[in-house]
């Protein structure tokens, strides 16, 4: 059964939290300052830190279960995460613990979290900077998402969110991948946000279906139709580790920017192999750039390396060395039609021999 529902206003999350005597809030701190009064109306015990990657830890949960603990909250109590994908998965690994596992609910303010992390059921923190080394399968009674969130997003935050969104309907839905084109030029120049549109909303609530009804088929990710969500990312997760590689002190993009050039590459990689159609793949190249997500060598360029055939090889590396990656084969996600998907192994050495036509298209 859904546990989400979206709506513009507080009332119906207010119908539920009626419903909990203690209620325990951990926020994320941009969210606190800009939803302040909000928040301090809503929530008696507040926890309230700083979102990054590496408050994803053992340490972070650690705090929060100590404040749990001397405020007395017990397995009736109910834990409500208020922030970004870091803070829902952050509070969803909390509550499954604490006590053996407390109730909780989540309030999504990013798009990644809206479309995406709040969904699903999958909880984690790093540990030596391995992401989400430490998780659980754990579902959330409720997901309150409300779009007004977005207003305050910055742009490049929203943009990350809106490349998982395109690949949710790569992945799912031909029709609401076209809904999405329409969008672009809203998207590329920031209006999307501010004017939250009938059709962002539509699209929102496609999106949260889709990815639920993957999960819903596989939430254990025991039957592979899971492994779907992953288009994009066998080379996504490369290009964010070639970027911290090739340029550690820089910002050069960030994981939904990666996902997208990933998503390219899997579109191209796709055509060459005869199994997408021109006319998709150029649909496909069209959405993610006009849109303002980058192209692998627009990242590469950004990186400054010198030579491309040091980028590739570095790519190829961080490929071979994928947590999915079994045997040097990879079980990659190839498009074979807008809305369809499917999975085949495929070796590193094939990889490597598309490599300069996948990455510099
Ligand atoms: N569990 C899953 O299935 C799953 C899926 C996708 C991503 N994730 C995880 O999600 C995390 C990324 O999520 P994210 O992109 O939301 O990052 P995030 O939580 O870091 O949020 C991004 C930034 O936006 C700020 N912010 C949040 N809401 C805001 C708002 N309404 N207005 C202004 N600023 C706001 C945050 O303070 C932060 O600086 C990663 O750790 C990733 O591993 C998990």
């Amino acid at each position: 059964m859904d546990n989400f529902f979206i709506s513009f206003s507080y009332s119906p999350l207010n119908e539920i939290l009626c419903k909990y005597k203690n209620i325990y809030a951990v926020v994320d701190s941009n969210v606190h300052s800009l939803y302040s009064s909000w928040i301090r109306s809503s929530f008696n015990n507040i926890y309230v830190f700083e979102s990054n990657e590496t408050a994803k830890s053992f340490e972070s949960t650690q705090k929060i279960i100590q404040w749990l603990l001397e405020n007395n909250a017990d397995r009736s109590s109910l834990l409500v995460g208020v922030g970004g994908g870091i803070t829902t998965d952050l509070c969803g690994f909390v509550a499954s613990i604490y006590k053996r596992g407390i109730t909780f609910g989540l309030i999504p303010t990013t798009l990644t979290a809206q479309i995406d992390a709040s969904i699903g059921g999958k909880t984690g923190i790093n540990i030596n900077g391995i992401k989400n080394a430490a998780g659980t399968f754990s579902k959330a009674e409720f997901i309150y998402i409300n779009p007004h969130f977005l207003r305050t997003l910055p742009h490049r935050e929203f943009l990350c969110g809106w490349a998982e969104l395109i690949k949710t309907f790569i992945i799912g839905d031909k029709k609401y991948f076209l809904t999405a084109s329409l969008l672009t030029d809203s998207v590329s120049n920031g209006e999307i946000e501010i004017s939250l549109t009938e059709s962002l909303n539509d699209c929102l609530k496609r999106a949260i279906e889709i990815k639920s009804g993957i999960v819903e088929k596989d939430r254990f990710e025991n039957e592979g139709i899971r492994a779907y969500l992953n288009l994009g990312h066998t080379f996504g997760h490369a290009i964010e580790a070639c970027c911290h590689f090739f340029s550690p002190q820089e910002n050069i993009c960030n994981h939904g920017e990666a996902v997208a050039a990933g998503i390219l590459i899997a579109a191209r990689f796709s055509l060459l192999k005869g199994l997408l159609p021109i006319d998709e793949y150029k649909a496909i190249k069209q959405v993610i750039t006009e849109s303002g997500l980058p192209s692998c060598s627009k990242i590469m360029k950004l990186c400054k390396v010198d030579s491309t055939k040091i980028f590739t090889e570095k790519l190829l590396h961080f490929i071979g060395n994928d947590k999915k990656c079994k045997e040097d084969f990879i079980n990659f996600v190839f498009i074979i039609d807008l809305g369809k998907v499917i999975t085949m192994p495929t070796s590193i050495a094939e990889i490597e021999r598309y490599i300069h036509d996948l990455c510099y298209d």
